[in-house]
């Protein structure tokens, strides 16, 4: 017997960055947005855990059990004094180390099939609070459409959203380090007083009414700065996408993939077909919004 789990990658059409925390982590104000990219999760008795991946990226996902698909299953077996003897197969499409939370996608569906698989029957706030103690991310990945996180990103408040949003993702040669993206936010703001972050009534306005003009002049992410300065060849996809006709361009979240904001499903092939042969980036993925959580298939 198996269980799948489909969990949806992600794009932040705002995150707010404030001030480093006495825990090393970074107050945000994070508007989470899930997009139709998709890994699957598949669990399955085994003698002991081990994790398998395929898909084009997958000799860059970690096997061992730093992966949060791992500790997912190790979290909820301690729970309930089961021995984690699961076989987890990820097939991966969302990026990897891509700023497209490809990882707590992973963690979260690995919790959601763990649990199914077990019988656990844990409750919808029993899941959260384990996706809490994963990361920062993961909280979002198993509730899907959109949600503003707070604190660390991991208290969420979910959001409406009025329509269909469409996405081009142009996928970076290699990942960035989140923490990394983190420490060099710290750097460039040394010396200045950074305000509390705070979610935009613009921004939520524009989300809750599907109006893509506005969101477009809405989208901000204090991270953008960061991760271009280490990785500097991202404002040249930026600008690629932006001259191909995007509504607007952004890194998601820590980076290095970006994401390009369309009027209409037409515009996003367009512009994901410009940047291919701009050669700004390794490949460019279509994608809608907004995308469900975590689910059994
Ligand atoms: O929570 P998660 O394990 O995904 O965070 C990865 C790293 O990103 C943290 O170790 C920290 O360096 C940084 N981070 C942060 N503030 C947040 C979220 C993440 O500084 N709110």
């Amino acid at each position: 017997m198996s269980v799948t789990v489909r969990v949806p990658a992600k794009v932040n059409v705002q995150l707010a960055v404030g001030g480093v925390r006495s825990d090393g982590f970074h107050d945000l104000a994070n508007v989470f947005l899930a997009v139709g990219l998709y890994d699957e999760v598949t669990v399955t008795p085994a003698e002991s855990l081990r994790i398998t991946c395929s898909g084009p990226d997958a000799h860059q996902v970690p096997l061992d059990r730093t992966n949060l698909a791992a500790r997912a299953a190790g979290l909820l077996a301690a729970r309930h004094g089961i021995d984690p003897a699961v076989h987890i197969h990820i097939a991966k499409d969302i990026p990897v180390a891509g700023g497209m939370a490809g990882g707590s996608a992973d963690g979260a569906g690995a919790l959601l099939a763990c649990d199914a698989l077990w019988g656990t029957g844990s409750s919808r706030d029993e899941l959260l609070a384990i996706c809490a103690e994963l990361g920062s991310d993961v909280p979002f990945s198993l509730v899907g459409g959109a949600a503003l996180g707070t604190g660390r990103g991991e208290q969420l408040t979910e959001l409406e959203v009025g329509g269909d949003f469409h996405w081009v993702f142009a996928v970076a040669d290699g990942g960035l380090s989140t923490p990394a993206v983190y420490r060099e936010f710290d750097r460039l703001a040394e010396g200045l007083d950074v305000p509390a972050p705070v979610a935009s009534p613009g921004l939520l306005d524009a989300l809750r009414t599907g109006d893509a003009s506005a969101l477009a002049g809405a989208l901000l992410n204090d991270l953008q700065p960061a991760a271009l300065s280490l990785r500097p060849s991202l404002a040249d996809t930026l600008a690629a996408g932006t001259a191909a006709g995007a509504l607007a361009s952004l890194v998601s979240g820590s980076g290095p993939t970006t994401a390009f904001l369309t009027k209409t499903p037409d515009d996003a092939q367009q512009v994901a077909e410009a940047l291919l042969t701009s050669g700004t980036c390794r490949t460019a993925r279509v994608a809608g919004s907004p995308a469900g959580g975590a689910l059994v298939v």
